[in-house]
């Protein structure tokens, strides 16, 4: 037994923000923030619960489901909206539902590790027939607006997959870890906003990244040449083109919607590979590989055939 991805949803907040908007208000430009990240603007104004039940409920839409077909919900996020209950919980009340429900909060590398939590849930013996996996976040939130290190980088929204069992859709390979040591380098303390290196984070991030994609190519006994699809984490273009490069992956198989939304954080994976939905790319059978990293320093690779 196998599960596939039988529907995706992303949501973004209405308020666009743009480079040059940045560029009123703290030093720097529409060229260097396109020159250096690839990013031409971001969404704020969203909320983790909300965005979190419209990107859930555009996914089940898809799949031609309903809520109540729903077994399990993972809700992959950096900013819960409190201490507790779990976002998860209002995420769930938000589409009506009372499954099994957590938050999994492994920053920008989240959307991977729920992926795989979910797939190993469900192939366990009693496990969920169908999963959302959901990735959600409102980095706006966290963003100190006056620190241009780190206020040209992030948005907020929302990607949602609901994963069903299913004769199709293999689990190949898969490679996580962090490295905690590296906490300085990125962090953001209880309600404070977010602190990072930004040279520090690159350079770790593309050597961490290229690392955990070979470990899981090794794991599923191919290589890079035969991956048809790759959704990276929505970070930085160059960050992507540096791991690609370095895979030897060529950059037209990377499916990347930074321009638009800046780093969403959990949600930039599944609004990857909702771009490489539209591009009718997903064909049952290709290989695809999902990758992330972020603040741990943690990282997470899964390859899978669709
Ligand atoms: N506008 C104009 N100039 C700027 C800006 C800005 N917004 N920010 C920094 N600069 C200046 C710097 O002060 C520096 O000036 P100096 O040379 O006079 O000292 C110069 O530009 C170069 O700065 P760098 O930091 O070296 O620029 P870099 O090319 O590394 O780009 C960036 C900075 C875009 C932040 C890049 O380092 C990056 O993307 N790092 C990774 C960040 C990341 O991925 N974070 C998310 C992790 S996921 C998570 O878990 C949240």
């Amino acid at each position: 037994m196998s599960v596939r991805v039988a529907g995706i949803g992303t949501a973004l907040p209405e308020k666009v923000v743009t480079n040059d908007d940045l560029a009123q208000h703290m030093d720097t430009s529409d060229a260097w923030i396109r020159e250096r990240s690839g990013i031409g603007e971001r969404r704020v104004g969203g909320s983790t619960v909300d965005m979190a039940v419209e990107a859930a409920t555009a996914a089940i839409a898809a799949a031609d489901l309903t809520p109540d077909d729903i077994g399990f919900l993972v809700l992959c996020t950096t900013t819960p909206e409190k201490t507790f209950p779990a976002s998860s919980a209002m995420v769930a009340a938000g589409l009506g539902i009372t499954c099994g429900a957590m938050d999994l909060n492994v920053v920008c590398a989240g959307f991977p590790y729920g992926y795989v939590a979910a797939y190993g849930m469900m192939t366990t013996p009693g496990g969920p027939d169908r999963v959302l996996v959901i990735g959600s976040d409102a980095m706006s939130t966290i963003v100190d607006w006056t620190d241009r290190g780190t206020a040209i980088l992030f948005g907020d929204g929302a990607g949602a997959v609901v994963l069903e069992k299913s004769p199709q859709g293999e689990l190949l390979g898969q490679d996580f870890g962090v490295n905690g040591d590296l906490e300085s380098i990125l962090y953001c303390d209880l309600g404070d906003t977010i602190v990072m290196e930004g040279r520090q984070v690159f350079k770790r991030a593309v050597r961490a990244v290229t690392g955990s994609v070979e470990n899981a190519l090794a794991q599923a006994g191919i290589s890079a040449e035969d991956i048809d699809v790759v959704l990276p984490h929505q970070a930085n273009i160059r960050i992507i083109e540096a791991v690609t490069q370095r895979l030897g992956i060529p950059m037209e198989k990377t499916f990347n919607v930074l321009e638009h939304t800046g780093n969403t954080s959990g949600a930039s994976i599944p609004m990857a590979m909702a771009a490489a939905d539209e591009a009718g790319v997903l064909e049952p059978g290709a290989v695809v590989l999902m990758s992330g990293f972020g603040a741990g320093m943690a990282w997470g690779s899964v390859v899978v055939t669709w």
